[in-house]
Formats: structure tokens, sequence, C-alpha cells
């Protein structure tokens, strides 16, 4: 039989360990541990006292049970008030790194916007789209036929020097306007043909007003009876829309090999209302782009007969556009992505 008073020092000494080993515990995980251990029925410290019963005398055994039953509450007790206390102090932990500061600025999204040629890409394309026109996207890599040949402007003809052209080789080049296209429109499609086409275009050229690459955007319209009213009609609608009420046209005799009789076109100055300012150089116009009745050569190139069918073409430089609408007096602000400067449009 165990003797009882050193069973009773046994559980005195358990009593100091387990206040020990309890200072030495810094989270609740490893208190769940050692809670875990130190009950367990078979080798845990005090789980495990119960079964000294059998060594005990019989007298002794109420008085033992009850000692370790004090023991287990007495522990317990200490176990769970240090659980609660570092469970606590680790919620606080977290909430304090991951506190939110409601009161610190919002982080500013500054919202992206279109480029200002796309922005005329996109008031072109809805204004003719609404009258019917398809769009043909075509290429920049285009042949010398297409680019200028089915044009009316072969080999030696002078207004080949109207475009300064970068050859890829003595066939291919990059297509100096985007007139290229009609060819392939017409080529593919028999009239009625209503389209328009945007895209890059290239020619060495490189000033203030002109870049090497800009944007072009072709009009073409075929179909029986269409006369440079029905041009005119279109072109007053499209730059009411896009400079406002009372802009209207004027169309003023000028040359290009593909359109026989060949207009600029002029739009009235809509800053000054046609009196004359800065921006018209005092004569209340302005030039916009170029057009004309589709040359019967070229209707028949594309085996389209001149006797049925008739169309207007027009051709028009983009960026001119944006430069005109938002106030830039260099095209190379529109190429240089300096956000300050394109920030400051936005339709
Ligand atoms: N392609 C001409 C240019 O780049 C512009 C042009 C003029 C296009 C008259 C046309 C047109 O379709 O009819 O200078």
């Amino acid at each position: 039989m165990a003797d009882f008073s050193e069973l009773k020092g046994k559980l005195e000494g358990i009593r100091n360990d387990v206040m020990n080993e309890l200072k030495e515990i810094r989270n609740a995980r490893a208190v769940y541990e050692y809670r875990k251990g130190v009950f367990d029925a078979k080798g845990g410290k005090i789980g495990s006292l119960m079964r000294e019963m059998g060594k005990i005398a019989a007298e002794d055994r109420a008085e033992y049970g009850k000692m370790v039953n004090e023991l287990k509450d007495w522990a317990t007790a200490r176990i769970d008030e240090l659980n609660t206390r570092l469970q606590e102090e680790e919620m606080n932990l977290r909430y304090k790194s991951e506190a939110i500061d409601v009161t610190e600025p919002a982080k500013v999204r500054e919202p992206g916007a279109l480029h200002p040629t796309t922005q005329v890409i996109n008031q072109i394309v809805d204004i003719f789209a609404a009258m019917g026109f398809e769009i043909f996207e075509g290429t920049e890599i285009e042949n010398d036929y297409y680019n200028f040949t089915a044009l009316n402007t072969p080999q030696d003809h002078p207004a080949r020097d109207m475009q300064d052209t970068f050859y890829l080789s003595p066939e291919f080049l990059l297509r100096t306007q985007t007139s290229a296209g009609q060819i392939h429109v017409m080529e593919a499609k028999k009239p009625p043909i209503k389209i328009l086409s945007p895209g890059k275009v290239f020619r060495s050229d490189d000033d203030a007003t002109h870049s090497p690459m800009f944007t072009q955007m072709e009009g073409l319209v075929v179909d029986k009876g269409i006369t440079l009213g029905d041009l005119k009609g279109m072109l007053d609608e499209l730059v009411k829309q896009m400079f406002g009420d009372g802009v209207t046209t004027r169309l003023r005799p000028s040359y290009f090999p593909f359109t026989e009789p060949s207009v600029e076109v002029d739009v009235s100055c809509f800053q000054c209302g046609g009196k004359g300012c800065r921006l018209c150089k005092g004569t209340g116009w302005i030039e916009v782009l170029g057009a004309g009745i589709v040359n019967r050569k070229v209707l028949q190139g594309c085996g389209i007969d001149p006797e049925e069918y008739s169309g207007f073409a027009f051709g028009v430089g983009l960026e001119r556009i944006a430069m005109l609408k938002y106030g830039y007096n260099n095209i190379k602000l529109l190429f240089e992505s300096d956000l300050r400067v394109l920030k400051q449009i936005n339709d």
C-alpha cells in the first residue's frame, strides 16, 4: 500500500509543477495542448491519478478521491483563467492588426478615357451608322495597285507626289490613304454601297501639323443617281452633329485623281460662327476634308458600270478634326500620351 502522506506530498508537487508549467505557456493553442496532456487518463499528471486508487488503503480512499478532485478543480480553474487571458490578448492583437482607419482619405481611382482620336472615330461612326453605313477596316500594308493604280494614279502619274510613300518593296507599301479600301469594297460588293473605313495611314511627312502616322476615315457611297448634293447633305449633317447646330459646309473645286469633280470641303467656323477669328484665320471657314464624285475610271476598274451607277467619296484626317475640336495646335500632342494634355478633354 502506498503511503498516504507520501501521496499527499506527490499531489502537492503536481500542483507546484502545474503552476510553474502554466507560467511558461504563451498562447491559447499551447493551453489547449497542455490541458489535453495533463488530464489524459493514461499518462496525464492529473488524469492518471485515479488509477492509483487501488494502491491506497480502503480507509484513505475517500480522502484521496476528494484531494484529487480538488486538484483537478484547481487546475481546471487555473487553466481556464490562463486560456481566457491569452485568448483575449490574441483577439486584441488581431483587432489591432486588422483595424481599419475609417477617417483615412479614400484612394482616388482615376477613370480612364478614350483617346481623342478614338473619340472622334466613334462620333463619326455613330453619326453615319445611323444613316445605314457599314464599317470596312482595310489593312495597313497595301500593294501599289490598291493604294494608287486602281485609284487612277498609275506609276508615272504626277499626283503620286502628293503623298510621300513608305515603300516596303517595289510592290508593297504602307497605305498612304484609306481610299485603298474603296477598291477592296467595290471589288467585293455590288451597289448599293455605303461604307466608312477608319484606319491608320502613313506618309513621310513630319512637322507641327503632320505626322508620319495619322488616322483617316474614308466614306464611300455608290448607288443609282448619287450626286454632289447627296455628299453635301450628309456632310452638313455630320458637321452639325460634330460641331453644333448652325455649322455648315461649303465645297471648293479641287483635284484628286480618283474623283471627278473633286472638292475640298470647308466647315463654317464653329468658334466664331463665321465672323472670322484666329482658328479660321479670319476667313470664317476651316478646311476639313477632301471629297468628290467617284471617277468613272475607278468604278469601271472595279467592274461597276458608270452608266448605271455613280458615287461619292470623302476622306478626312481625324487628328485634324480632334485638334480643331479640342483646341490642340500641335499634332504631336495627340501621340505623346501626356496625361495632363489628354485629361483636358473628355466628351
Ligand atoms: N485620299 C485623300 C487624301 O488622303 C483624301 C480624299 C479626297 C479621299 C477625296 C476621298 C476623296 O475619298 O474623294 O488626301
